[in-house]
Order: C-alpha cells, then structure tokens, then sequence
C-alpha cells in the first residue's frame, strides 16, 4: 500500500482510519474524500482531501488517475434505517458506488478494502455463533447491498484478479463521529445521554442482543486484513469478526458502574426493532482469527471505561450536541 484513497472520510469510519492510516504511511500518500460534510479540521489538516460523489464513476476514476492511487478504502454508504426509508437510493450509492470502485480498481489496479455487516445475514441464519459460511437471505435493503457486495467483491476478484479484501463488521462504537441512521446507533447514544446526565430513551427493547465493536478494534480489523498475506485468505470477503454483544439493559448496566444515577427507558421504533431482529446476536469469527489473525483488544468493560473517559471531550468541543 503506497497510496491510498478512501471514500466516505468523514463518516463515522472514515474519520478515524484515515488518521490510522496517516499515521502508518505518512498524511500525503492517504487522500480522504466525502460527497458532502467539510472534513474535520484533523483530516484537513493532515493530508489531502476532495470532494467526491462516488456514484460519479468519472470522476472517482479522475481522482485515482491524479493521486496515483494503488489501495480505494470503499467507506461511503447509506446505513440501515436510512436505507430502509430510502431503498432506491441506498441500491444507487451503495452498489453503484462499490461497482464504480471495482470497475476503477480492475483498469487501474488497486487493492479495494469494502466493509460488510452484519446486515448480510437475515432472519433465516442462526442468531448464535453464526458461521462463516451460512445461510445468508438479508431482508433490509442495507443487508441485500452488502451481501450483493461480497459477492460482487469476490466476482471481481476471481474473474478480474481484482484483490478485494472485506470484513463483517458488528455495530460499531466510537467517541469520535456519531453513526448516522444505523440500527445499532443506539449504542453509541446512550453515552451522550450518560455524560449529559439524562435518560436514555433506547428505540430496541430489552432483551435486543446484537454484536458490538469498539472503533479501535474496527480500525485494526481493516488494517491488519489490507497487510494480511494474500496466500492465507480463503475468504476474502465478509469475514466475520466480532468482540463482544449485549443488549440495551446489559450495557445500560455497565454504564451505571460509572455513573449510578443513570436511567434507560423504551421507546421503541418498530422499524429498528425490525431490522435488529434480523441480525445475528454473536458471530463466530474463528476464520478472521485463523487467515490473518483477527484478535480484538476490547471487551464490554473496557470499551464503556474508555468510552466514558474521552467521549466528554468530544461532547465539549461539539458544545454538548
Ligand atoms: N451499524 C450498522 C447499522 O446499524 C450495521 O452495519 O446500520
């Protein structure tokens, strides 16, 4: 990897791996770019950015052939409660977006790395210790795009050579950007509820038990699967991988450790009760840990402590939003 691009730079991935990746090669040689939200003084600050619709195959093939670009982090998408309002939409950015990245990465060779969920699976797979290779009928919009993309990544891969590399990511938590219109945001809420010292109005029930990752652990994931030896992978894309899962009251628990006035009230949204109910509750993400040694370095505990530790500055420099 010596030049990089990624899309979707500064959403709630993006903003964190391409400092990640700044870091490793140097902030030149990673161009982040977004469609619509000025990047983060930090991403401006450190390396190039553009503006870059990546349903414009054009000119997504303009910025690779300018910067020279060898390795697209394909970040850009709708999530899935947006999706699910806008099907049309999500199918237009999100499988023509990834088309455009693969027919970009086949005429000028790049490495793609593209995030799967675990939105891939449907409410036919089984919910525990769901296995790398299952039965997988998504019934969300958002689901369908990201299990059409694996397959779609794998196509090009054994029919073009293009190496495109992928990982099922849990619902991600982060101090740094807020998710936007994802099932599992709620995870990342009830923190800014928390620290400013009020309910939390959970739009899952209890008993809701998803898959969770802390940003981090999601960062190194990409890394380390973009580093691994292309020989061990067999599966290239959509592996599992996991770190922990509970549900709304289990983490609402964890919280009051910290904070013990701390409430957790329902409201439920029946369209995110929907699609959670449709997801796995735990991966089993034995084939990452075994192709290119996928380990995560956060438990439960862990993620709520460092999460209470630097989110409350985050929540400053926002003025409280
Ligand atoms: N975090 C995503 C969502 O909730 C799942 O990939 O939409």
């Amino acid at each position: 990897m010596q030049r990089i691009l990624i899309t979707g730079a500064t959403g709630q991935i993006g903003s964190e791996l391409t400092l990640a990746l700044r870091d490793i090669h140097g902030g030149e040689q990673v161009v982040a770019s977004g469609r619509k939200h000025p990047p983060s003084p930090a991403i401006s600050e450190s390396g190039p950015f553009v503006y870059l619709d990546v349903t414009n195959g054009k000119a997504l093939a303009e910025v690779v052939s300018r910067h020279n670009i060898d390795t697209i982090f394909h970040l850009a998408s709708l999530l899935s409660a947006t999706a699910e309002a806008h099907p049309q939409l999500a199918w237009h950015v999100n499988m023509g977006g990834l088309t455009n990245v693969l027919e970009v990465a086949r005429q000028q060779s790049c490495a793609v790395f593209f995030p799967s969920s675990i939105a891939a699976f449907g409410p036919t797979t089984p919910k525990e210790h769901t296995p790398q290779d299952t039965l997988q009928q998504p019934t969300t919009i958002y689901g369908i795009t990201k299990l059409s993309g694996e397959l779609l990544c794998n196509y090009y891969f054994r029919r073009f050579g293009v190496d495109c590399r992928g990982v099922r990511y849990p619902g991600l938590i982060s101090y740094v950007t807020k998710p936007g219109g994802g099932t599992t945001d709620y995870a990342v809420e009830i923190f800014h509820a928390a620290l400013a010292g009020k309910p939390f109005h959970c739009f899952l029930k209890p008993g809701t038990r998803l898959d969770m990752m802390y940003m981090p652990d999601a960062i190194q994931a990409a890394i380390s699967l973009m580093k691994a030896d292309n020989r061990t992978l067999t599966h290239r894309n959509g592996y599992n991988i996991s770190a922990m899962n509970f549900t709304p009251e289990e983490l609402a628990a964890v919280i009051r450790r910290h904070i013990p006035d701390f409430t957790i009230e329902y409201n439920i949204d029946p369209l995110r009760q929907t699609i959670a109910d449709s997801w796995p509750h735990s991966m089993d993400d034995s084939a990452a840990r075994k192709e290119w040694g996928w380990q995560p370095n956060f438990t439960l505990d862990e993620m709520v402590t460092d999460m209470l530790t630097h989110l409350p500055k985050t929540m400053n420099k926002r003025g409280n939003k």
